[in-house]
């Protein structure tokens, strides 16, 4: 039996329970606007550093040069954005979220895509995992539309192939628990999903985005994407 996506359910992320939410939580529904608008307020102050954000930075670093207009999509709280930004990098930073935790970092997000310009790689660190494809799709052409010809797109995401089947296992078996203790006691909220591999690259195929390169970085998988015409 071969798993294709899974769901990732939990009580925590970045440092906050979410009992200590003020927001609806739900384990069948992705996550509101309003649940990471009040995950980044309630996280001032207790994000530490993250070990596998410095796996992405060192990626980039190869990829990324001095003359590019890049652009972070869905940047989060700029752990590696503010490493390239130091490096030397022109890195412009999009999230749709508010209240991102950024007055040690010192970095503008831009939060309306009409705020964005043309760009030549574009990278997104584990924000496809969060969203239904239908909304990957209609991202990946807005996307595609403010890259430049010739330009490329980086992706980063927890897939299948980071797991074994037995750890497969285990994360179904969790998630009918925590979904169990969320009907009794709450807290609980669906992240987003795991997916496979092939479902990201051919989504990326269906958009004319070549797939340049495909590598497993640890527990994640990097995509590099180049746009042909
Ligand atoms: C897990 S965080 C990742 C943050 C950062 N890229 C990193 O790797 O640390 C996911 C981020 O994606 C953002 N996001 C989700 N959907 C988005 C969308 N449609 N447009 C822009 N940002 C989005 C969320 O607000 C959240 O900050």
């Amino acid at each position: 039996m071969k798993l294709k996506s899974l769901k990732i359910i939990n009580c925590n992320w970045l440092n906050v329970d979410f009992k200590e939410m003020t927001v609806q939580l739900s384990t069948s529904s992705l996550p509101s606007n309003a649940f990471f608008n009040n995950i980044y307020f309630l996280t001032k102050k207790k994000i530490k550093q993250h070990t596998d954000k410095k796996i992405t930075y060192n990626i980039l670093r190869q990829y990324l040069k001095k003359k590019d207009q890049i652009l972070s999509y869905g940047c989060g709280s700029c752990h590696i954005e503010k490493k390239l930004l130091k490096y030397g990098l022109s890195v412009d930073c999009y999230d749709k979220a508010k209240n991102i935790a950024l007055e040690k970092h010192k970095i503008k997000i831009l939060n309306k895509k009409t705020q964005l310009k043309k760009y030549d790689k574009i990278f997104i660190s584990n924000v496809f995992y969060s969203m239904k494809l239908q909304k990957i799709k209609k991202e990946i052409s807005f996307l595609k539309s403010i890259l430049h010809h010739n330009g490329k797109i980086f992706i980063f995401e927890h897939t299948m192939e980071n797991l074994k089947f037995t750890q497969q296992l285990k994360i179904f078996l969790l998630n009918l628990i925590m979904i169990f203790k969320n009907y009794f006691f709450g807290g609980y909220q669906l992240l987003g999903y795991i997916r496979n591999n092939k479902t990201y690259i051919k989504i990326f195929e269906l958009h004319k985005l070549k797939l340049k390169k495909k590598q497993n970085i640890g527990n994640m998988f990097f995509f590099e994407f180049l746009k042909l015409k």
